[in-house]
């Protein structure tokens, strides 16, 4: 599968274009109010569904390297991680620029009074240092200490999925649905 070196860079390059798909879909919608009675809910649960998904594929990467031997897939893991982080910001920036007005004050207060927002945001912040350190100089200067820093991205799943399933009040199919993806994707990862 994918036998030349040129058939999965191509691959690697269709995977980013799909993967920005969405947000192409959010700005022609958005031109055109074609998004809804709710444009900014439209955007806030679009934006947080891609960036979950986005997550449970980084964390695929490996275990499909391991198991399937997909070994071409290593370089993905990045190219995810980075695409799920780039969703997390624009779910982010959407709350607070479109839904808070860019008020600081009410971020605060909202963090500290809804609990799914605080672990939102504690999601969040796991997955800012993990980008920043994304880089092959990062990794070097870090050593040994990038790979314990990196294994962050596993509580960060697992408090934007609780994030998800404490903000849903009814049907809670979906979010447990990813709930189980990624305990599915923890099993395979503490299989050696
Ligand atoms: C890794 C980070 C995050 C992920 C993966 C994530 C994921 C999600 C998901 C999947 C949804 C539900 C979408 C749907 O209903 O289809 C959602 C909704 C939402 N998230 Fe996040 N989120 C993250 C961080 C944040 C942060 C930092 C904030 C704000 C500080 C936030 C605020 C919200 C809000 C306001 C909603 C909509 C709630 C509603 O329906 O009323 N999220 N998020």
């Amino acid at each position: 599968m994918l036998a030349t070196p040129r058939a999965r860079r191509s691959a690697h390059l269709l995977v980013v274009v799909l993967a920005l798909l969405p947000i192409a879909w959010l700005a022609l919608g958005a031109a055109r109010g074609a998004l809804g009675a709710n444009p900014v809910e439209t955007i806030e649960h679009e934006t947080g569904d891609w960036a979950l998904r986005l997550l449970l594929a980084t964390l695929a990467v490996t275990p499909l390297r391991r198991f399937a031997g997909l070994a071409f897939l290593a370089p993905w893991r990045r190219t995810l991680g980075l695409l799920a982080f780039a969703y997390a910001l624009l779910h982010f920036a959407t709350f607070l620029v479109l839904d808070l007005g860019l008020d600081l004050g009410a971020l605060g207060k909202e963090v500290a009074k809804r609990p799914y927002v605080t672990l939102g945001f504690a999601a969040l912040l796991l997955l800012g240092p993990l980008a920043i350190t994304s880089t092959r100089a990062w990794q070097r200067r870090l050593g040994r200490r990038w790979i314990a820093l990196h294994r962050l991205v596993y509580p960060a799943a697992g408090l934007a999925v609780l994030h998800f399933v404490w903000l849903v009040k009814a049907d809670l199919r979906e979010p447990l649905s990813y709930a189980a993806g990624l305990a599915a994707l923890l099993a395979l990862r503490l299989r050696r």
